[in-house]
């Protein structure tokens, strides 16, 4: 026994670091073999001696602690993770036969919460849409709804994804986030009035993850039994209401404050919840709307809303790294009965998260605790780093005579006809402004002022006039109020702004005027 346990000093380690404890368990290497020394390397000669490569432990120790990080989320890096169940309240077997939705189902869920475009690591409090992404592991496969806590978004086509996040991150030159560079894009990208509205107003800094609203902002294609598609968006609605923090209280939020929130009041068994809410619309509807239905920078303002699912958040995963960083959410991952619309961002999203998955886990990156399945996984993919499919059989291929695996005619996606001229091309209806108009007259005048400081903050950055000038302008468009108590608090002078509205009118042909658009 260590000498310091053998004198009975409670509390108190020896020189290795041994407690003598009877009951700590025996220190050992990766391959499960005893240690015996964990505090000194091992040296030829002494006291002056050098270190040994031969010492195994420690090259080992060293080598794994070198590969400790994977590579962060390219955006969304800062998150939280919690677990919980999601209830089915609803029968729709009308619209869909995704079988988590049988009244009264449960279904296992896990939930990140995140920041977008800050890193791991960073402040909590940052201006930004948070994430919101749900993996329901269902008795069909998992499906992932990844969603944010805003209704819309910036823009509309996967291929502007990559200039826009380079927009909003650092600068390559200085490593410094520089409103200058993001509104020099943003400038040139009408469509993102909306979402820029929002994500400046309060809800870019919420009080609590709890007090999120969460949204799948994309339409997805329902399908029913009988093969019959309806379109459908989704929507969490925080029971805990919404809540939002002004500029003064962020100043004084704490570095964690919304994990701290989160895996405080889960602790205390205050478990947070909300309603998941579905919107329909039939693809005859779509000739009826003053824009794209497939146009994720548009609310589907003034359809109804259906209840069809509780979920509650009730489990702080025990360690970080293996259930939070690692969780891997994807909207390819979908389930019979849920399927893609013809969302130019969703399309893109289908390839860009599994991509990035494969290569920031590794391939093998759905066989991990918090990604599996609940239900077996039976195909052909095998192989790669870390594979522990634990395949026993050599029919690894298909068709085969022995061994085969089936496939379900009930389980084959719905048809769609398709027609025209292949080409890339913008859409018409583009209707840039009217709904951040609604927007910010649905806002209460506190909430109107903190939106107008909250953008004159960091256009105020922007030292080139044409871009401010351009970028009050859109805010114009959607609102007159609201353009001229901005171009008030930046010093931009509404002539130049009317001139601008004028210029954007006159090149813009497909643009629908703003209507009295309102909001439900
Ligand atoms: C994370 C790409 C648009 C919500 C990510 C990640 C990528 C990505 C590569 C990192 C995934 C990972 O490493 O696991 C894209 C592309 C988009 C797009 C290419 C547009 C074409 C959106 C939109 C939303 C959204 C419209 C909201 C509806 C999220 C969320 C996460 C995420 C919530 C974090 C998921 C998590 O917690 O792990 N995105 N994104 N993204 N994205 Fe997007």
């Amino acid at each position: 026994k260590p000498p310091l346990a053998q004198a009975g000093v409670a509390g108190t380690v020896d020189a290795k670091g041994d407690t003598g404890s009877a009951v700590a368990p025996q220190f050992t290497r990766d391959n499960g073999a005893p240690v015996g020394e964990n505090r000194n390397s091992k040296t030829a000669g002494g006291d002056l001696g050098p270190v040994l490569l031969e010492d195994n432990h420690l090259i080992e120790k060293l080598a794994r602690f070198d590969r400790e990080r994977v590579p962060e989320r390219v955006v969304h890096a800062r998150g939280t993770g919690a677990g919980g169940v999601f209830t089915a309240t609803a029968d729709i077997s009308d619209i869909t036969k995704a079988s988590l939705f049988q009244s009264g189902k449960q279904t296992p869920v896990f939930v990140r919460f995140s920041t977008v475009i800050h890193p791991s690591g960073s402040p909590e409090g940052m201006r930004d849409p948070r994430g919101f992404a749900t993996k329901f592991y269902t008795d069909q496969g998992n499906w992932d709804l990844v969603g944010n806590n805003l209704p819309i978004f910036f823009i509309r086509d996967a291929i502007q994804f990559p200039d826009m996040i380079h927009s909003l991150k650092p600068s390559p030159v200085t490593n410094k986030q520089d409103p200058n560079r993001f509104f020099d894009f943003f400038s040139a990208t009408p469509e993102a009035t909306n979402m820029l509205t929002h994500v400046y107003s309060n809800l870019g800094t919420p009080a609590s993850y709890r007090t999120m609203d969460g949204n799948g902002v994309h339409a997805f294609k329902l399908v029913n039994a009988k093969g019959e598609p309806i379109f459908a968006k989704f929507r969490w609605i925080s029971r805990q209401g919404v809540k939002n923090l002004n500029g003064a209280q962020v100043a004084t939020a704490t570095w964690n404050y919304l994990t701290d929130d989160l895996y405080g009041e889960i602790a205390k068994g205050n478990y947070p919840t909300w309603d998941l809410m579905v919107q329909t619309m039939p693809a005859s509807e779509f000739a009826k709307l003053d824009y794209n239905p497939f146009d994720d920078t548009k609310e589907w303002l003034n359809v109804p809303f259906k209840k069809i699912g509780e979920m509650t958040l009730n489990k702080v995963p025990d360690n970080f790294f293996e259930y939070t960083e690692q969780s891997a959410f994807a909207p390819s991952n979908m389930v019979p009965g849920i399927e893609p619309s013809p969302d130019r961002m969703l399309q893109g999203r289908l390839f860009s998260y599994a991509d990035t998955q494969r290569y920031r886990v590794g391939a093998n990156v759905q066989q991990l605790p918090v990604n599996r399945p609940r239900v077996a996984v039976v195909n052909n993919n095998q192989m790669g780093q870390l594979d522990q499919s634990e395949t026993k059989t050599d029919v690894n291929y298909f068709p085969a005579a022995t061994g085969a695996k089936t496939t379900g005619d009930q389980y084959r996606q719905s048809t769609y006809e398709v027609a025209g001229m292949a080409d890339a091309k913008a859409i018409a209806k583009t209707n840039n402004f009217a709904q951040a108009g609604a927007f910010y007259r649905a806002l209460k005048p506190a909430d109107k002022a903190d939106l107008v400081k909250n953008l004159a903050g960091d256009l105020n950055v922007v030292t080139s006039a044409r871009t401010k000038t351009i970028m009050v302008s859109y805010f114009t468009q959607a609102d007159k109020d609201f353009g001229t108590r901005l171009a008030k608090a930046t010093n931009v002078p509404m002539a130049d702004v009317n001139r601008a509205v004028a210029q954007y009118n006159a090149t813009n042909p497909d643009q629908v005027a703003p209507g009295a658009m309102a909001r439900a």
